[in-house]
């Protein structure tokens, strides 16, 4: 085989170097910086001729670059953030959480007038009932000729929970087959896991979250102080995602959410005042305990999510918890971070049975998740019918190559389980039922169900 390297920088879209007579020739093709028009996304690729004048393979690279940043007031005048994204096109356009926008509505216009940037914004429900095609297409004719017109290069600014980071963030993807946008999360979910994901989507007809495709935001900005308005409920919810990383992926996060993770909770991340009083000192050292818990989340979670941008690998330990309970969720109408929550108990509870945790590490896990009043069971987990079910319809999602359960080796660290065979599931679902059955409440948490929050 004749290889007929190139060097990368000299071609520049002219492909008469593959000579019809040779045999199989490779040519890496790199496009020239002086075309490019988009600062977050380049590529490169090469083509191989096999030298019949037959047959050619195509492989191309995609690079994307997503930054994540953590702000302090994103909307303060003072803060130039927004404005250095917008000031150069003099315009911003906006798609924003309509509890957001009555909460925040006012500082955000301030915000873009006071630095001379129109302001275009729709305001838009995004209630999990809202994560439908036909809102997508809604922000589509926002986005497109009709509307803002809206070019491929120019950023759209999401502001709002994981449902709207999930519904706008597939429509900049299908604007213009890819359009740039900045999120702003503004519920724990949204701030380190939905809103810097990749994974954009809307629920399908059957399944949620069933049509989608990977587009992540090119800047992600997480100021924790939209936690403040946040219901009580959602801050639990965020924080089971933020256990699921620390016990597969940070020990050291995992120890601050037992030595913090209550006041947290009862604070909103250090952005309301504590019960028990506290005085200015104690109340920062808790603001930079709140950030270094939310930083590590998000790190701990785009190391593995953002490097694999297509799933294209299921050595994924931020779907811990997330193996059996899309099934069970629904069935038991739970809270999608109680489901999380009781998932990540009972994948200890195999872990244990399969020798892979040792059971002073699966109570540790569970008195975390107990202290922050998420539950670790529900009597749907004995319905095992439904659990092998759930396993089969995971096998399916990722790839068929196995189940890949992620589950804990210890604090801090995880494997993946190939597959679960049904006697080992009924097994581990009994000794998690007894290791429950001895905790306050049955190892209920607070808030469980959906009908607890009226969102039925
Ligand atoms: N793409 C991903 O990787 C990924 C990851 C996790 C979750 N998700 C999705 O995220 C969604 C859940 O997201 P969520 O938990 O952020 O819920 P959400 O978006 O429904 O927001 C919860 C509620 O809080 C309101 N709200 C938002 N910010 C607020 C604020 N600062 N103050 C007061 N109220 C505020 C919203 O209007 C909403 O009523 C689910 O649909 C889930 O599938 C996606």
């Amino acid at each position: 085989m004749v290889q007929a390297k190139l060097h990368p920088t000299s071609l520049t879209g002219n492909l008469q170097s593959i000579s019809p007579s040779e045999s199989e020739q490779v040519i890496q093709f790199k496009h020239s910086d002086k075309y490019r028009t988009s600062e977050w996304y380049s590529g490169h690729g090469q083509i191989a001729a096999s030298g019949d004048n037959r047959s050619f393979e195509v492989s191309a690279t995609y690079t994307l670059k997503a930054e994540v940043k953590l702000v302090e007031g994103v909307f303060e005048i003072a803060n130039p953030t927004l404005a250095q994204a917008y000031c150069r096109r003099g315009r911003c356009v906006a798609i924003v959480d309509q509890t957001v926008a009555q909460l925040y509505g006012e500082a955000l216009s301030n915000y873009f007038a006071h630095h001379n940037i129109a302001l275009e914004v729709l305001t838009c429900r995004a209630w999990e009932s809202d994560k439908t095609p036909d809102t997508v297409h809604r922000l589509l004719k926002f986005l497109g000729k009709d509307g803002c017109d809206v070019s491929r290069n120019e950023p759209v600014l999401v502001v709002g929970g994981g449902v709207l980071s999930d519904v706008a963030g597939l429509a900049c993807a299908l604007h213009h087959r890819r359009t740039p946008y900045i999120m702003v999360g503004t519920t724990v979910v949204a701030a380190i896991d939905a809103g810097p994901s990749p994974r954009t989507c809307t629920n399908g007809t059957q399944f949620k979250n069933s049509l989608g495709v990977y587009h992540p935001p090119a800047l992600t900005l997480v100021d924790r102080n939209f936690f403040r308005t946040l219901e009580t409920g959602h801050i639990r919810n965020g924080m089971a995602e933020i256990i699921k990383m620390a016990t597969t992926d940070d020990p050291v996060l995992f120890e601050l959410m037992e030595q913090h993770g209550a006041r947290l909770l009862q604070t909103h991340f250090a952005t309301l005042d504590s019960d028990e009083g506290s005085d200015k000192d104690s109340n920062e050292a808790l603001a930079q305990i709140a950030d270094e818990v939310i930083y590590r989340a998000l790190f701990s979670y785009m190391k593995h999510e953002g490097t694999n941008m297509f799933e294209t690998y299921q050595d994924r330990p931020h779907a811990y918890g997330h193996t059996w309970s899309p099934r069970f969720e629904p069935a038991a109408k739970l809270m999608h971070g109680h489901a999380v929550a009781i998932g990540m108990a009972f994948g200890a509870s195999l872990a244990v049975e399969m020798g892979w945790l040792k059971s002073a590490d699966r109570d540790r896990i569970i008195a975390l998740c107990q202290a922050l009043e998420l539950s670790v069971y529900d009597p749907i987990l004995e319905d095992v019918d439904l659990m092998l079910e759930g396993q089969k319809n995971m096998r399916r999602k990722r790839g068929d190559g196995g189940l890949w359960a992620p589950l804990p080796t210890g604090i801090g660290s995880c494997d993946y389980a190939q597959e679960v065979p049904p006697e080992l599931l009924q097994a581990a679902i009994i000794s998690h039922q007894q290791c429950c059955s001895t905790l306050p409440n049955q190892g209920r948490g607070k808030e469980m169900y959906l009908h607890d929050l009226g969102l039925e």
